[in-house]
């Protein structure tokens, strides 16, 4: 039972997913994640802003329940993902004269993944409202973050803006309001970079929208809220703004020792220069790590075994979570070694064409690392220093 009080009239009816351990089968939740479906009570009319998990639909329904929700009229969907759109069909049969109010994108995609009937809906367009009586819902689309039909809802008279999964974080909590900040930054940092990282151009637009609005309350669909909206909206403008950190990411895997020994010289001679690294073994370290520290790390050296003669499985692995969460990281490298023949940098270089970072010099040692690889790995730090230098970074 966790309904939490936004407002007198706003309460969140979400459920708390503690034991989840990962999403779309991919996605580490070292916290748990939440689901928060927000209900909107108006002197004519209420409204569910999304829904939650259809796992956890028992939970969500002993919510209304104790909420006494005995009408609602509209189901706003701000976006078709079923972790909150997989109990709409619920509630459809729960509150058969309500409407599930979308745009037109989200309309079709409910359609199609939901097989809900077109009759249920009512399409909204851009900066549209609807009335609740003493209460005005405004919907703002957002496309792409993260998905083509996204959109925000605007609670106007209490300067509330619900924008599902942007601006949350995967995070189990009965907590209605942010009170840690390091930890819920730290999730968020983490949500940012799996799910939003990839669309950093549309972040920053509909960042600068959010900016421009008056919000006194930020009401995402995982992970708590925020009564201090600018928090996690100044968090967002820095991880998705421009500006890299003096910072080197290295994740490697090192069969037998070699490409250990040369991340590990490497990061002797940063650290003798006073670039930070964060040293990433990638068959200890999984996808979150990698995410959050590719955010804005200014570089990343890739230390790459060779097995047969391509990379090592999980640097494959780790090259194409990196391509596909395009970081706007400036530099790249790649570092490595092999047995009797490579195409290990050849495959790694061929899977992170989305990368914009121009490519500096390149080590791979036949074997174990010798005196003239080394001297290629002081080249290689030479040049992180000399580029860090050049963007003021250093
Ligand atoms: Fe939380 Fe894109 O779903």
């Amino acid at each position: 039972m966790a309904v939490r009080k936004i407002t007198e009239t706003v309460f969140n009816i979400g459920t708390i997913d503690w034991d989840r351990q990962t999403f779309d089968e991919l996605i580490p939740l070292p916290d748990g994640t939440s689901y928060n479906s927000y209900f909107v009570r108006g002197s004519e009319k209420n409204a569910l802003i999304d829904g939650v998990d259809p796992d956890t639909i028992e939970e969500y329904i002993s919510n209304l329940k104790s909420l006494n929700v005995d009408k609602v009229d509209y189901i706003i969907s701000n976006h078709t993902e079923q972790d909150h759109s997989g109990t709409i069909v619920n509630l459809l049969k729960l509150f058969p004269d309500a409407k599930v109010v979308t745009n037109k994108k989200c309309k079709e995609f409910l359609m199609e993944h939901l097989l809900i009937e077109e009759d249920f809906f009512i399409t909204i367009e851009d900066n549209e409202t609807i009335s609740l009586g003493d209460k005005t819902l405004q919907f703002i689309l957002a496309p792409w973050v993260h998905w083509p039909e996204t959109m925000f809802t605007y609670l106007v008279e209490e300067k509330i803006v619900f924008s599902c999964d942007f601006l949350g974080s995967h995070l189990a909590t009965n907590e209605t309001f942010s009170s840690d900040d390091a930890k819920v930054y730290d999730a968020a940092k983490r949500y940012y970079a799996e799910i939003m990282m990839p669309f950093r151009p549309h972040v920053k637009k509909h960042l600068l929208k959010l900016k421009e609005m008056e919000i006194d309350f930020v009401c995402p669909s995982h992970g708590p809220s925020f009564s201090n909206p600018s928090f996690i909206l100044n968090a967002y403008e820095d991880w998705s703004g421009d500006n890299v950190k003096n910072k080197v990411l290295i994740p490697y895997v090192s069969m037998h020792g070699s490409v250990k020994a040369m991340v590990n010289y490497l990061v002797d001679r940063l650290t003798q220069k006073g670039i930070r690294v964060e040293l990433l073994n990638m068959t200890k370290k999984g996808l979150g790590e990698l995410a959050i520290d590719a955010v804005d790390s200014a570089t990343i050296v890739f230390g790459v075994s060779t097995m047969l003669i391509g990379p090592h499985p999980t640097m494959l692995y780790t090259g194409t979570i990196i391509n596909a969460l395009k970081p706007k990281t400036r530099f790249v490298s790649l570092v490595g070694s092999y047995g009797w023949g490579s195409k290990a940098f050849e495959t790694m270089e061929g899977i992170l064409n989305n990368l914009k970072s121009q490519m500096l010099t390149k080590v791979l040692a036949k074997g174990y690392p010798k005196e003239e690889d080394f001297e290629k790995l002081d080249v290689l730090a030479d040049e992180i220093e000399a580029r860090h230098i050049e963007i003021g970074i250093l």
